[in-house]
């Protein structure tokens, strides 16, 4: 496993960057452990699928809510088996991380990133503030002396940043994403129709009206997720 890697760890989706190699690993912030004995049954894509759909005997669990940690144990375990698969069978090397922390966040929510990376079995651990990540990602000259502007919006958070000189001059980070959107479609479906949809079907129907109606949109979403 390569030393160095950049975690984008996100309410929907969890990205991991090694250095050298690019975007190695782009999986659903989703994890399916099996109720009586807590053992993790599927991780990313795979339990995804089962969110909404899960047996009693399972669990499908979120561990990132509106841009935090939720679920300490649970995301230490999802990482640990992201870093599994992206070791080549190498896991005896621990990885010198940075690890992408909303802007705005608690001093304990910030902690939260940091020892549920360590317990994953990185070697160390530093932090990044997403708007920063983010301008850098799309290209911006985040080092000049004029402004740019980043508007991320996720799953749980969207971060608008004006940034100059290499630090953030003016930042809001609300804890409203997709998955608001995907709620009030939710409650909507169940009103008017009387019909109960999961979340999954709410997100499909979501992306498929945006492709309907706006276009150029959807091309700038398309690019980020
Ligand atoms: N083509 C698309 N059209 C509409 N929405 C989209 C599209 N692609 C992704 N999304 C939405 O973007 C959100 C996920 O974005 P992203 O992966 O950047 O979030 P995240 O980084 O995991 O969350 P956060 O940064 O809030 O913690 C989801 O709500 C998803 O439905
Ligand atoms: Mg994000």
């Amino acid at each position: 496993m390569s030393k160095y890697i950049g975690i984008d760890l996100g309410t929907a989706n969890t990205l991991l960057y090694m250095k050298g190699r690019g975007i190695v690993l782009r999986e659903p912030s989703v994890v399916a452990v099996e109720r009586q004995t807590e053992r993790v049954r599927a991780v990313g894509r795979d339990a995804k699928l089962m969110l909404g759909k899960t047996p009693g005997s399972i669990t499908a669990h979120r561990p990132i809510k509106d841009g935090v940690i939720a679920d300490f144990e649970i995301t230490a375990a999802m990482l640990r088996d992201f870093f599994k698969r992206v070791s080549a069978g190498n896991i005896f090397s621990r990885p010198y991380v940075a690890v992408c922390v909303p802007y705005g966040v608690t001093e304990v929510e910030r902690r939260a990133f940091k020892d549920a990376t360590l317990e994953a079995g990185a070697r160390s651990v530093a932090m990044v503030t997403e708007p920063i990540a983010a301008a850098i990602g799309a290209g911006l000259r985040v080092t000049s002396p004029r402004g740019s502007m980043v508007v991320d919006i996720g799953g749980g958070t969207t971060e608008v940043a004006v940034l100059s000189l290499g630090g953030i001059v003016r930042s809001t980070s609300l804890r409203i994403g997709g998955d608001e959107l995907d709620d009030s479609i939710m409650q909507y479906v169940k009103t008017k129709y009387g019909i109960s949809i999961g979340e999954t079907a709410a997100e499909m129907l979501r992306r498929a009206s945006a492709r309907c109606t706006t276009r150029p949109m959807t091309a700038g979403w398309t690019s980020r997720a």
